[in-house]
């Protein structure tokens, strides 16, 4: 018998050059660098320059990844963009991406989940991938967080930064004895009650424009924690596993004290914890396969590691995802 599984083969990533750091916003807003390092851990973020699109931090990051995974944009068929800062309106990133890759086959659309958009867009991909609707898939994650910042509102500017990660994932046919690999589990949830703990003020039905991020901090710290263990510890024992298998934990990168939290929940060893937040600060949908691409790249993570991968956001969105690593 086989089983039919979605392997990794390929992580890239993208941060743009411009470097903001906390000294500089000390200069420009009521905040000092002591402030966010000791409440968030972040020591400064990247900053897309203005003529530098999601799509283009996008389309930098899957080149990268489709390079690692020695495969050129021919072989895939299903690109997936998850972003809350699209280029445009309509149409999707993921078409904009589409057409900087020079793809005119298969299919390309965005997946809006705000901080938990690439693990559910990763869902999707080993769904839509296991159900034979295509063989191969650019999943990624891209923003430009920057844009819908009220710069003058320290409780949330100092937060967020720019950038893109990806990965190239195929199915394979895999002997059941052997099927321990590739994406082994997935739980994904999302509360719309929550919708007020973390939003932008406008967007295109409402104010006719895109708004800026409002947070109730606060509230957002009390629930991260308890979502966050809540899918990780549903992921592992849909796989049959505990996390003491657990070889890495590559958690969404908004704040330190909530991947802390949520690490000390789970019961992993914080050495196994991968954290890239000090230095992109929280970049949305595109800090898990950021973190992904530092930690491949780096030799933290080797194949047939165990990886567990979760993030929380807006929504309130949250997911996790189990992976045997392949590439
Ligand atoms: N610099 C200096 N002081 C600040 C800043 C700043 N950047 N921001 C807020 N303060 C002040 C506040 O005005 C307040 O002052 P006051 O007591 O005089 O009124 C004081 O610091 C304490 O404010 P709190 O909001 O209570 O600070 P808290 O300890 O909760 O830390 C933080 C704020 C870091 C936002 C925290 O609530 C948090 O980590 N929340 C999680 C939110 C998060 O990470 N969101 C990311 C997006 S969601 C996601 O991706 C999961």
């Amino acid at each position: 018998m086989t089983i039919t599984r979605t392997l990794i083969r390929g992580v890239g990533g993208y941060l743009p050059e411009r470097i903001l750091t906390n000294k500089e916003l000390e200069s420009k807003i009521d905040t000092t660098h002591e402030w966010i390092v000791q409440r968030t851990g972040i020591e400064q973020r990247h900053v897309a320059a203005d003529d530098e699109f999601t799509s283009d931090l996008a389309t930098k990051a899957a080149q990268r990844a489709l390079d690692a995974a020695n495969m050129s944009i021919k072989d895939i068929d299903l690109i997936i963009v998850a972003t809350t800062t699209p280029d445009l309106t309509f149409p999707a990133t993921a078409a904009l991406v589409q057409h900087k890759l020079g793809m005119s086959h298969g299919a390309a659309f965005d997946l809006q989940a705000v901080c938990s958009g690439f693990v559910y867009a990763t869902t999707i991909a080993d769904s839509y991938l296991k159900n034979s609707l295509g063989k191969r898939a650019l999943v990624i994650g891209a923003e430009t967080a920057s844009r819908i910042l009220d710069w003058n509102d320290r409780t949330t500017c100092v937060l967020f930064g720019d950038g893109a990660g990806a990965i190239v994932v195929e199915t394979v046919d895999l002997p059941d004895d052997r099927a321990d690999q590739g994406i082994l589990s997935s739980r994904l949830r999302s509360n719309g009650n929550q919708w007020d703990k973390l939003y932008t003020d406008g967007g295109v039905s409402t104010t006719r424009s895109v708004g800026h991020v409002r947070m109730q901090g606060r509230e957002v710290f009390k629930h991260a924690v308890g979502m966050i263990s809540d899918v990780v510890d549903g992921a592992l024992e849909d796989a049959g596993y505990t996390a003491d298998d657990l070889d890495w934990f590559v958690p969404h990168q908004a704040n330190r004290r909530i991947i802390d939290g949520a690490g000390k929940k789970v019961g992993i060893d914080p050495k196994k914890v991968v954290i890239t937040v000090d230095k992109h600060a929280n970049t949305s949908a595109a800090s898990v396969p950021m973190a992904l691409n530092q930690a491949v790249n780096d030799g933290r993570i080797k194949p047939g590691d165990l990886v567990m991968i979760e993030a929380m956001g807006g929504g309130f969105t949250w997911g996790a995802s189990l992976i045997r690593w392949t590439s």
